[in-house]
């Protein structure tokens, strides 16, 4: 029995850890959590624990079972109103629910419905906050009633330790966590004849651990579907890859603006007129994290200060959702999450590539990088930092991104990426010259044998 006043989550958390006599560190890195959800967790600023967070932290406290009925009680009394879950064929469809509309992506669900009936692993791959995980919901509703066993969602966000990858997944299939009934063999074992969809949100940080899972899951158990999100793809045989865009700038990233301003505030929308939510949908690259985050602010700031504020380091540092999962709380936080995954090299791309003037070529970005650079920038390519865009060849970097890379370079860095541009423009100024010079050569050549008839000769 868990003693105590409270039979709250945040409170109970904190009772059983410190009488486990373990710090956050020590229970989060035992249950291969973020020490940060941990705390998160007990102040109750994160109010709704996922299934698998708190299935992992009971087997990290050594929870007796009455225990462990308490303490999923206490978690789902702070989970948020949901629909029932809609029962298939004795399958439960067991997905996260939102209090909040969704705006277009027609498109993409149809596509993605289509192609999960093709292809048995599909990754939803995007920059942080492009509305990866509340596509692949959506998706994953649509596809319920192919798949009559069921779906269900793995939140990997949390997870900081790549061993527990398996066990995460585990949990979201109610295999009993701990010792050898939650190990890779049992889940494939668990899953081998069944027909069920599994979404896997958030695999970038474990990206190699999940690409195990998901290979052994591919291939023990035929009639599995995995549908995955990550700013990265996993690489296993046979993924279907699904780039996703940002939303329209000139449509649903508007309406989403005006719909969560509306939500902040009742004078929020009022405030904004349409043609100033039509700047922020565009100023924001069309990113419904960023959007989100910017109708936030209509709260406590007017149009024109918020307009003022876009282009700053402030807004990613200020504009907040404190209710939001930790590394979605700020857009510092978000891309701080992508900005942590790479190596020292491809940092110094990204912070060269936020250059002001930075070419949009990929030769642009070579020459701003350094002549060692291709696979730093290709690697900011797959991670989703950088996009490839239409025409190919072309280079884009979001606005938001832009920033961040900026707040972090250093003046000397900059000065040196500078001097890298201004050489590879002045070689490419050359190059034109050079290049102007010989067509007027030819030109000449060719009027001369023209009127010759000695052309051959001549050349
Ligand atoms: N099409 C959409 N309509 C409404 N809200 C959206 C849409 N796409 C994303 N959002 C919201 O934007 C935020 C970021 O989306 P999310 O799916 O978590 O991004 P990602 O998984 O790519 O990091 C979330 O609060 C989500 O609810
Ligand atoms: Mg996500």
């Amino acid at each position: 029995m868990i003693d105590g006043a409270t039979q709250e989550f945040g409170p109970m958390l904190r009772r059983l850890r410190l009488r486990a006599g373990l710090s956050q560190e020590e229970l989060a890195e035992r249950a291969g959590l973020s020490a940060d959800s941990i705390s998160a967790l007990e102040r109750g600023t994160r109010r709704a624990p996922y299934d698998s967070t708190r299935h992992l932290l009971a087997a990290a406290l050594g929870l007796t079972r009455e225990e462990t009925a308490q303490w999923n009680a206490a978690g789902r009394r702070l989970r948020p109103p949901r629909p029932a879950p809609t029962r298939i064929d004795g399958g439960q469809v067991r997905l996260p629910a939102y209090a909040t509309s969704f705006f277009g992506r027609a498109g993409e669900q149809q596509t993605l419905v289509a192609t999960l009936s093709r292809s048995r692993i599909v990754t939803v791959c995007g920059p942080g906050g492009v509305g990866k995980t509340r596509l692949a919901i959506e998706v994953a509703a649509a596809f319920a009633p192919a798949v009559p066993e069921g779906v269900r969602f793995v939140a990997l966000a949390s997870l900081r330790d790549p061993a527990f990858a398996h066990s995460i997944v585990a949990a979201a299939l109610d295999i009993a966590s701990g010792g050898s009934t939650s190990s890779l063999e049992a889940i494939v074992a668990l899953l081998r004849d069944r027909e069920v969809l599994l979404l896997l949100d958030n695999c970038e940080h474990v990206a190699e651990a999940i690409a195990t899972v998901v290979e052994a899951l591919i291939r023990g158990c035929p009639r599995v579907r995995i549908l995955a999100t990550s700013r990265e793809p996993l690489l296993v045989d046979g993924e279907t890859l699904h780039r996703l865009e940002p939303l329209d700038i000139a449509d649903a990233a508007v309406a989403l603006f005006l719909d969560r301003a509306t939500a902040a505030t009742t004078l929020g929308a009022a405030r904004f007129s349409h043609e100033a939510a039509a700047e922020v949908a565009r100023r924001l690259d069309g990113i419904p994290l960023a959007i989100e985050l910017a109708a936030a602010l209509t709260r406590t700031h007017h149009e024109n200060e918020i307009l003022a504020m876009l282009g700053g380091p402030a807004f990613l540092r200020e504009a907040e959702r404190r209710t939001a999962v930790e590394h979605q709380r700020t857009l510092r936080a978000t891309l701080g999450w992508s900005y942590d995954l790479l190596s020292e090299a491809e940092r110094t791309a990204l912070r060269a590539l936020s250059y002001p003037a930075a070419g949009t070529t990929a030769a642009g970005a070579r020459a701003l990088c350094g002549p060692q650079s291709a696979p730093d920038i290709r690697r900011l390519i797959d991670t989703s930092l950088l996009l490839e865009s239409q025409p190919a060849d072309r280079l884009k970097i979001h606005e938001t991104t832009r920033t961040f890379a900026a707040s972090l370079a250093g003046d000397a860095e900059m000065v040196h990426v500078a001097d890298r541009q201004a050489r590879w423009l002045g070689s490419r100024m050359r190059d034109a010259f050079t290049a102007g010079l010989a067509r007027v050569v030819l030109r000449t050549l060719r009027s001369i044998s023209s009127r010759t008839g000695q052309r051959a000769a001549v050349l």
